[in-house]
């Protein structure tokens, strides 16, 4: 039987991921919803990279927490990244899954057992691949 994802990932690192997730939402620039969002993108070499959620009074041009953290990664380690998993934290003590346009930019740089972990309103995280977060989504086969 094939192992969890999860099961990979030694729980003192998923509790750093989280932290880190927690830590980057402290940065957010969330003036209009007042929703601080971190993230940290654990990619397959190691590296841990975050990112917030950055809002603009143009509404629609605000970058979410995954995606800030994952467009950092690809600029500091390169257009090869591969996500092993993302830990999404917020301060409004809010459950928050990644909305769907994280989804599918989580997509574009997983593997099929990229695990995300969630916040649940009670501070707990839920788990679930990517696979599981967005199971048709769309693909560019070049
Ligand atoms: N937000 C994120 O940063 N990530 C998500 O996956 C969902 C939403 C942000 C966008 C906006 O700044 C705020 O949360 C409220 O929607």
């Amino acid at each position: 039987m094939p192992s969890s994802p999860v099961a990979e990932l030694t729980p003192s690192l998923i509790a750093q991921l989280q932290q880190k997730a927690a830590a980057a939402a402290q940065n957010a620039y969330a003036p209009y919803s007042h929703f601080r969002v971190g993230a940290a993108v654990l990619l397959q070499d190691g590296s841990i990279v975050t990112g917030c959620n950055v809002e603009n009074a143009s509404y629609r041009l605000t970058t979410c927490a995954e995606q800030t953290a994952i467009a950092s990664a690809v600029s500091l380690h390169g257009p090869a990244i591969r996500i092993r998993a993302v830990a999404v934290a917020n301060l409004n003590n809010a459950a928050s899954q990644p909305c769907g346009a994280c989804r599918q930019t989580i997509l574009e740089f997983s593997t099929p057992n990229t695990t995300i972990f969630f916040p649940n309103q009670d501070g707990t995280f839920n788990h679930a691949t990517i696979t599981d977060l967005l199971p048709a989504a769309f693909l560019l086969h070049q």
